[in-house]
């Protein structure tokens, strides 16, 4: 009998940064070994993705998870009951087997989501490992470039912004902690600016300042003086990315741009998209056309994949098989890896690795409901996504990801690795 073996599991419903329900789950393992796993729950979410169980009704908005905690303590409890931890493929098979649907809407993505991240965490205290290395076993293990939100908008700011993230990357830093820095100072110039502005009104989901802007591009000027205001060279020290986050203002080839109350087709959507790329040092851009455009997302990456990366979250969902069939097509040339999008951790390193086939940037990705579980530091070091997306620098949910970060970096020395020199918009090394 192995001692990795899963002996108990246990569902709770526990709460996420936006006040709403989710899913905690425990291991325990045979061992002694435990661990923890906790769902986080996105807002603009692709159409495709894994579907979290919620109740629905009148209590908790709908959001209530006691149906999905219930089948965490129930079939899927038994289903994994007396599996080997270690084995993650074995307990996340019959984690899908059980559910027996492909978008996991019978039991509830966020349980399996729990569970699956539950049962790595446990396999990784029963080798007595810190989980980045876990993963990474003999081999090296990267810490990531941040990207971090300094003005929040789209779905996440009551789409006071059409764009949803505009982030700032430090690509001239040398290590995590300096990184860090670079970012802090910029989050801080920022919300300075903005004070000078008279336009400081708190944050969005993810921490990043409350948008009070007349223009997509007045974010985009505000993003570029903070950078300037931090001491920083824009492009070659400090960088923009943004996340458009279109599939929520698009559709059918119509983008609505409610903030300037104008609709543009996807040849314009790119044209302006193009604009911003030349005007500004933007080297990441996600979701720039919406998930069911597949031609304007082809038609972006032939015009822009040489300069930066062109990133796909609702329109790859954390899926191996729509990375293939993107790369076969030419759409995108960076996968976000969203472990709920996929609903377990096999079906997301899967959709990492076929990124990683294709030769693609890869970037591990939280959600903007978020909880206090730092596990995606940890999956992007040992992973080597070499980058890192989790929201702003501000609200501890956040804050909590970046810190583990640095104690990652701390722990290995002086063999850290820091995901430098990062090619943008071709294929890594
Ligand atoms: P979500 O958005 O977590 O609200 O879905 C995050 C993102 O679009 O990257
Ligand atoms: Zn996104």
């Amino acid at each position: 009998m192995s001692p990795s073996r899963i002996a108990k599991v246990i569902g709770r419903r526990v709460w996420d940064s936006r006040g709403r329900p989710t899913v905690e789950a425990e291991v325990l393992l045979e061992s002694g070994a435990w661990g923890r796993g906790m769902a986080p729950a996105g807002a603009s979410r692709g159409r495709h993705e894994a579907v979290d169980l919620r109740d629905g009704g009148l209590s908790l908005g709908g959001f209530g998870v006691a149906r999905a905690v219930a089948n965490v303590n129930g079939p899927l409890a038994l289903a994994i009951r007396g599996l080997d931890a270690s084995d993650q493929k074995a307990v996340d098979a019959a984690l899908i087997a059980t559910d027996g649907t492909p978008d996991k809407s019978n039991l509830g993505g966020n349980a399996l989501t729990a569970l699956s991240m539950a049962t790595l965490n446990a396999a990784a205290a029963h080798a007595g490992l810190p989980l980045w290395r876990y993963l990474a076993g003999e081999g090296p293990a990267t810490l990531p470039m941040p990207e971090v939100q300094i003005f929040g908008g789209g779905a996440h700011a009551a789409r006071r912004v059409d764009v949803q993230d505009f982030m700032a990357m430090p690509v001239g830093a040398t290590s995590f902690e300096e990184a860090l820095t670079f970012v802090a100072e910029t989050y801080r110039a920022a919300g300075e600016l903005m004070a000078a502005a008279g336009k400081k009104y708190g944050v969005a989901d993810e921490g990043g300042f409350w948008p009070d802007f007349r223009s997509n591009e007045e974010a985009l000027d505000m993003l570029l003086r903070a950078i300037e205001g931090a001491g920083l060279r824009p492009g070659d020290e400090m960088a923009i990315s943004l996340d458009i986050a279109a599939s929520e203002f698009g559709r059918d080839g119509r983008y609505s741009l409610a903030l300037e109350d104008r609709v543009l087709d996807s040849g314009q959507m790119i044209e302006m998209l193009v604009g911003w790329l030349r005007r500004y040092p933007i080297v990441a851009i996600e979701d720039p056309l919406a998930e069911d455009d597949g031609d304007g997302m082809a038609a972006f990456t032939r015009a822009m994949g040489e300069r930066v990366q062109i990133i796909g979250d609702d329109f790859l969902v954390t899926s191996a098989a729509r990375v293939e069939a993107a790369a076969a097509a030419g759409q995108c040339n960076a996968v976000l890896v969203k472990v709920n999008q996929a609903g377990t951790i096999t079906e997301a390193k899967a959709a990492l690795d076929a990124g990683l086939a294709a030769g693609w940037n890869t970037i591990v990705s939280a959600r903007s409901g978020e909880t206090e579980d730092a596990i995606i530091a940890h999956l992007a070091t040992g992973w080597n996504a070499l980058q890192l997306k989790v929201g702003s620098f501000a609200r501890s949910e956040r804050m909590a990801k970046w810190n583990e970060c640095l104690r990652i970096e701390e722990s290995q020395g002086s063999t850290a690795r820091f995901a430098t020199g990062l090619r943008f918009g071709r294929a890594r090394a």
